[in-house]
């Protein structure tokens, strides 16, 4: 009778294994990434990773592990192999047709959230380019007696946005619908947040692999000066809001100046800039100046 000699791979042994080949890649921050692609094969927390290096890998597990560590040094976020990004501290499911949501459009959050501090308020929010909905749905959850409509380009975003109302609990204050920007669309909302493209048409070669090759170039590309949503945006606005309604825009990095300039050829002024945890300045509240006339 012969002998198999089965060799039982452990956390220990197969994390450096990855760290290994993520380091041959160039990822940064390899080791984490290792550990939270090895957590979800796994099924279990991080801290079980770190808890026991000893403990054993199966062979399914290893094998789906090697399939996560391999696609994660063809630069493909963690975010995007798990399929699920943290917004606000709440779980957004992405897909390839959704935007993967950054800790810097949590200012935009933030400004709302100081300019209505009455978590009662029945407000009506729209949100033009919602994506993954992180937006919209983060702030219905904020405002449980809120109602909100979700607008992309995007027929495939707009589906994970609905899976992510449905996960949170939303779907009865979440309407989502296909459109270009606020085209056609009539009413009188509290509040417009967006989130528009907006880098250079001549910046995308130059981002991260990690964006480039993953976030959809409809979610990024902002023109030529990387500010022609905003002019699209500006000239809509008119017809869905009230003359109190406050207007919330994520801007790039510097781009303050023009987005203001274009908001304010529009009739709209700029009340307020919020910065990101960088420091740099992320979102722009407008308002009607007729409002701010007293009008
Ligand atoms: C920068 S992403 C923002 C996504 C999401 N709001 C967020 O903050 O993560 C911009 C979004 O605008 C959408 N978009 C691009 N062009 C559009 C258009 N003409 N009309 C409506 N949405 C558009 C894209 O599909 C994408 O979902």
């Amino acid at each position: 009778m012969s002998t198999v000699i089965v060799h039982v791979v452990t956390i220990g042994e197969i994390l450096l294994w990855a760290k290994e080949k993520l380091d041959q890649s160039r990822i940064a921050g390899g080791r984490r990434d290792a550990r939270l692609l090895l957590a979800n094969a796994l099924d279990v927390g991080p801290e079980y990773i770190v808890a026991h290096p000893e403990a054993s890998v199966t062979r399914e597990q290893a094998d789906l592990f090697i399939r996560y560590v391999e696609r994660r040094c063809r630069h493909e976020p963690v975010s995007r192999i798990l399929g699920r990004r943290e917004f606000w501290s709440l779980p957004f499911r992405i897909s390839p047709a959704t935007l993967d949501p950054r800790p810097d459009s949590e200012a935009l959050i933030e400004s709302v959230l100081k300019d209505y501090p009455d978590r009662g308020a029945s407000l009506t929010i729209l949100d033009l380019g919602t994506g993954s909905g992180c937006l919209l749905l983060t702030l219905l959850k904020e405002y449980p007696c809120a109602f909100g409509v979700g607008v992309d380009i995007s027929f495939e975003a707009l589906s994970t946005a609905r899976e992510n109302a449905s996960d949170l609990q939303v779907t009865d204050r979440a309407f989502f619908t296909q459109g270009c920007w606020g085209e056609g669309f009539k009413g009188s909302f509290d509040l417009v947040i967006s989130n528009p493209p907006y880098i250079p048409d001549a910046g995308i070669g130059a981002l991260d692999p990690e964006v480039r090759l993953y976030d959809p170039l409809r979610a990024l590309k902002g023109g030529e000066e990387g500010v022609e949503c905003y002019r699209i945006l500006a000239s809509q606005f008119r017809a869905f809001i009230h003359d109190h309604a406050r207007i919330y825009l994520e801007i790039g990095q510097g781009q303050e100046k023009t987005v203001e300039k274009i908001m304010h050829n529009a009739g709209y002024l700029c009340v307020a800039w919020h910065r990101d945890l960088a420091g740099i300045k992320r979102c722009g509240v407008f308002t009607t100046h007729q409002f701010l006339d007293g009008s």
